[in-house]
This record gives structure tokens, C-alpha cells and sequence, in this order.
């Protein structure tokens, strides 16, 4: 991990700053939902989806919270309407050119996770752009798994490291969990401490399999639109509640 705590600001007082999740994660769901209930296209929703994104961003970074990984697109939303598909391909693309510089300005270093050749050109080059831009900021790591999926990142670490052992650079006994996890996407990053999810969803969808294993998880009836600082606030708090015991008494 590079990123490094900055000065708090704005903690809730029932908060303890010593327990707080080092890395969250979060499922950002009932895009579509969110605006069906206000008679909007589902594709509004993914506008205001952005906004509720940035205000979690700013608050991970106000309250020391070291890492935020934010799941924006799987591997299955290419099933999707194209209409769909296209708008939002078009809208990442748009969002990361016009924050990229106050992501700069405010310290964040962004990482974007899956399998990113797979997309549209012209977004590669700004997530290129973005990633080497703001690769020394150190107050936030920030990940945007997009053309993401769990079961092609644990896929595409077996197929690495099975080359290394065909080509005698690696023997079998030399492969264990922290060599593997080199080998995935977020090679570098600590596992989530925490896993939120909106909409109230009891699932996972291909996210983070492998570095889920031991995170603890919070679902919330809350469409992802509405999900704002008083929300993540109750999230963290029940979060504080819990008794993480890795397996043992
Ligand atoms: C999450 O919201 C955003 C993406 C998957 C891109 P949805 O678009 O899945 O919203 P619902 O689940 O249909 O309400
Ligand atoms: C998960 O949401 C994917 C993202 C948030 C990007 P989905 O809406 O695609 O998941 P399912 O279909 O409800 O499992
Ligand atoms: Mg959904």
C-alpha cells in the first residue's frame, strides 16, 4: 500500500478513528432502480451514480480511509442493452477527463482494474492518462474495476503463472497465496476490510473473489443514488460493531 493517512476532517465522533476499514469496496448498485422511482432512463441514474461516487471518494479521503475500490462495470454488463453499454463507456471516459485534475490536485491516485484491452480505445488512453498522472498522489489509493470479473482475474493469474512454469521459471511448490496475488489485478493493494453493497442485493457478482475472503460485508436497501455521507457514516458504524475473527474463537 502507498497511500498514507492524511489529516481527518470532519470524523463523526462516535467513530473510532483506530477502527476504521483500512480499504472498502463497494458494489454500486440500483442505478436503474434509483431512476425508475423518479420517472427518469435508467441511464440518469448512472449520471447521479457518479456524483454519489464522488462524495464517497472525498469522504474515504476526509476521513483517512486509505483505499477505495469501486466496482463500475463486470464482465457480464456487456449483456446489457447496447444503448446502455455505449452511454456508459462514453460517460467514464467523460468523468475521468473532466476530474482528472482535481484528482491531481486533491492527492487521490487512481487505478483502474479488469480487463481493460477490451475497452473502447479512446477510453484506454484516458485511463492510461489518468493512472500515469496521478501515480505518485499518495493521500488515497482509489480503483475502478471496470470490465471487471473475479473469475477472469484468478483466470488470468493461473494462466501466468502456468507459464512461468512451463517455461522452468517457477517451480510448482513455489506458488502460494502471496505469489498468486501478485499475480491478480490488485497486486499491491490490501484485501477490503469492507464490502458494500446498495439496492439491498445479497450478492456478490463476480467481485473480488479471491480478496473478499475475509472482508466483512454490509448490504443496504439504499439505491446506490442516495447513498451519501450519513449512509456511509451507518455503514462504518456497523462496521465497528463487528467481531472480525479470521477463523479463530
Ligand atoms: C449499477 O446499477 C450500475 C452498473 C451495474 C453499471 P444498475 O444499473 O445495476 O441498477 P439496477 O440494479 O438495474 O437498479
Ligand atoms: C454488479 O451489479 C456490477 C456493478 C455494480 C458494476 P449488477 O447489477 O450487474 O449485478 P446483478 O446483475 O444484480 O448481479
Ligand atoms: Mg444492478
Amino acid at each position: 500500500m502507498t497511500a498514507k493517512p492524511t489529516l481527518l476532517r470532519d470524523l463523526p465522533a462516535d467513530l473510532d478513528v483506530k477502527r476504521l476499514p483500512r480499504h472498502v469496496a463497494v458494489i454500486m448498485d440500483g442505478n436503474g432502480r434509483w431512476a425508475k422511482q423518479q420517472g427518469l432512463p435508467r441511464i440518469m441514474g448512472h449520471r447521479h451514480g457518479v456524483d454519489t461516487l464522488k462524495e464517497l471518494l472525498r469522504c474515504c479521503k476526509d476521513w483517512g480511509i486509505e483505499a477505495l475500490t469501486a466496482y463500475a462495470f463486470s464482465t457480464e454488463n456487456w449483456g446489457r442493452p447496447l444503448a446502455e453499454v455505449e452511454f456508459l463507456m462514453t460517460l467514464f471516459e467523460r468523468v475521468l477527463r473532466r476530474e482528472l485534475k482535481e484528482l491531481i490536485s486533491e492527492g487521490v491516485q487512481i487505478h483502474f482494474v479488469g480487463d481493460l484491452g477490451s475497452l473502447p480505445e479512446s477510453l484506454q488512453e484516458e485511463i492510461e492518462r489518468a493512472m500515469s498522472a496521478t501515480r505518485h498522489n499518495q493521500t488515497i489509493r482509489f480503483t475502478v474495476a471496470t470490465n471487471y470479473g473475479g473469475r477472469r482475474e484468478i483466470l488470468q493469474a493461473c494462466r501466468a503463472i502456468a507459464e512461468q512454469v512451463e517455461k522452468g521459471q517457477l517451480q510448482v511448490v513455489d506458488i502460494d497465496e502471496a505469489l498468486f496475488e501478485r499475480h491478480l489485478y490488485t497486486a499491491g493493494t490490501c484485501d477490503p476490510d469492507l464490502l458494500i453493497r446498495t439496492s439491498g442485493e445479497m450478492r456478490v457478482s463476480n467481485f473480488l473473489l479471491w480478496q473478499v475472503a475475509y472482508s466483512e460485508i454490509y448490504v443496504t436497501e439504499t439505491l446506490w443514488p442516495n447513498f451519501d455521507r450519513q449512509e456511509f457514516h451507518r455503514a462504518l458504524s456497523d462496521y465497528q460493531q463487528r467481531h472480525r475473527r479470521f477463523g479463530l474463537v
